[in-house]
């Protein structure tokens, strides 16, 4: 299968602070990985990283197969991956439609668009014409997915969708993932709510100080769940 996204022996920095240290991964077409690991091990700076928005120093990353010497938001975004930002990153000054049309414009073609996410998410047709900020919490994170669909990418990054939702939020939103999932787009999600991430992911990846320290598959029972749940306990 193509690796869709590839780092290969990644160093990355904020200034003079090393973050990861010679971090490989890698997602196949149609994958969904989880990137599981503490507060504070990187998981995060490897979006960054991707985006560049943490500084890569030594290590190659690759998109669909090709070397990206200098990763930016809009490369990632020519190379199908959208992201879902840790912390929701709505766009303040502009209306809930707005904000999902920002997520459109590399001009992808796929099956996502206004009226497609307004019938997954029916809360954000009511409110098209109210900032995108005016939202709740859950409502906010389902702008932030609605955009980062209407990207049509091949690879969506979810950095800890579900934190501090509640419960049936989260449940919509797992189903929704799953969905995309089905559709055949890969996912890489970092999450700290391992229910989630065994409902989603195939594969998990545990990251410990800026490295990836451990992988393998993921069940989706509660035997797979505790495989996992020793790589976040803090
Ligand atoms: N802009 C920054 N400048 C300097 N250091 C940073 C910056 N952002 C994060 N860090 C540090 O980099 C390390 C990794 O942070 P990161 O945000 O990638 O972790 P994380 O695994 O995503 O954590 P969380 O689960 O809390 O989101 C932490 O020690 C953090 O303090
Ligand atoms: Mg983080």
């Amino acid at each position: 299968m193509t690796n869709l996204l590839e780092l290969d022996n990644v160093n990355a920095f904020y200034g003079s602070a090393h973050i990861l240290h010679d971090l490989s991964l890698n997602v196949r077409a149609g994958e969904q990985v989880a990137l599981i690991g503490r507060n504070g091990v990187g998981k995060t700076t490897v979006v960054n990283t991707i985006l560049g928005l943490a500084q890569m120093k030594g290590g190659h990353i690759r998109m669909g197969g090709k070397e990206i010497t200098q990763p930016r938001p809009y490369v990632a975004a020519q190379h199908g991956m959208a992201v879902v930002p840790q912390g929701r990153r709505i766009v303040a000054n502009l209306t809930v439609e707005e904000n999902l049309l920002l997520g459109a414009a590399t001009g992808r073609k796929g099956p996502w668009n206004v009226s497609e996410i307004y019938k997954l998410f029916p809360i954000l047709q009511e409110r098209a014409h109210t900032p995108g900020t005016a939202l709740s919490g859950g409502q906010q994170q389902m702008l932030a997915v609605g955009r980062a669909l209407m990207a049509n990418p091949d690879l969506i990054l979810l950095d800890e969708p579900t934190e501090g939702l509640a419960p049936v939020i989260v449940d919509q939103l797992a189903g929704t993932f799953q969905r995309v999932a089905d559709q055949g787009t890969s996912v890489l999600l970092i999450e700290q709510n391992l229910s989630l991430v065994v409902r989603v992911a195939h594969r998990y990846l545990a990251m410990a100080k800026g490295n990836v320290v451990a992988q393998g598959p993921v069940l989706n029972s509660p035997e797979g769940l505790k495989d996992i749940e020793q790589h976040i306990l803090v």
